[in-house]
């Protein structure tokens, strides 16, 4: 399972990559503005700061809505560096996007994913990795996890190469539970990756072995 994380601030970026297990980033425009990056040119440069840190993918999000919009802004970001993936919305001129980005043979995640329908024709349409929102399913009382099964099951069945990256995670049981239905990617905060390392045991097994070795070693 690829670990990507879901920020735009370099500093965690630097330390997720400091881990050694990180294999992405995702941004999108709100976490962007969150950390105040403003203007074109910054924004790109900010793309680029990102793919100078990690060693893996970084999906950079089209800000409009229609197709030439969409495939303009897109080739910019494509040309930005290798690592870039163009994020694009699920909506029917997004799905004409990402078809025209895959017969060009630029990677595509295509997001604001919150139903199968949606996943089966991002497939179709050639997405390199689509989003399914799982957080924020949840947040609506409905299982985020139902999703990310109904897709791995719809993908198997065709043999569909589109990765499904689990997004909107929020927690450590997030990520274990995707992880045991197979989704190919997680993208969620830095905490939640975190999370998965620390068990109590762990900790008062090692204050153990440390004060064993002490007694004997002073
Ligand atoms: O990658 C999608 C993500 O940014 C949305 O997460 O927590 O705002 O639902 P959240």
């Amino acid at each position: 399972m690829k670990f990507f994380i879901d920020t735009a601030n370099l500093e965690q970026i630097k330390e997720a990559q400091d881990l050694g297990i990180l294999d992405g980033v995702t941004t999108n425009p709100s976490l962007m503005a969150k950390e105040g990056i403003k203007g074109e040119k910054k924004i790109l440069k900010h793309y680029v700061d990102i793919c100078n840190i990690v060693d893996g993918d970084v999906s950079a999000e089209v800000i409009a809505t229609d197709f030439k919009g969409m495939v303009k802004e897109g080739e910019k970001l494509a040309k930005l560096h290798e690592n870039i993936v163009v994020k694009i919305p699920m909506t029917k001129e997004g799905i004409k996007a990402i078809k025209y980005f895959s017969d060009k043979g630029i990677r595509t995640n295509c997001t604001l994913i919150f139903s199968a329908g949606q996943a089966l024709v991002a497939a179709k349409a050639g997405a390199t990795y689509v989003s399914p929102f799982i957080g924020r399913l949840d947040d609506i009382s409905t299982n985020g996890l139902t999703l990310i099964d109904q897709i791995r099951t719809i993908y198997d069945n065709y043999l569909f190469d589109t990765q499904i990256l689990a997004a909107s995670v929020r927690h450590p049981m997030h990520i274990i539970e995707c992880a045991e239905i197979g989704a190919d990617v997680m993208t969620g905060p830095l905490s939640a990756i975190l999370a998965l390392m620390k068990h109590p045991l762990t900790d008062s097994g090692l204050a153990q072995f440390l004060a064993d070795h002490k007694k004997v070693n002073g």
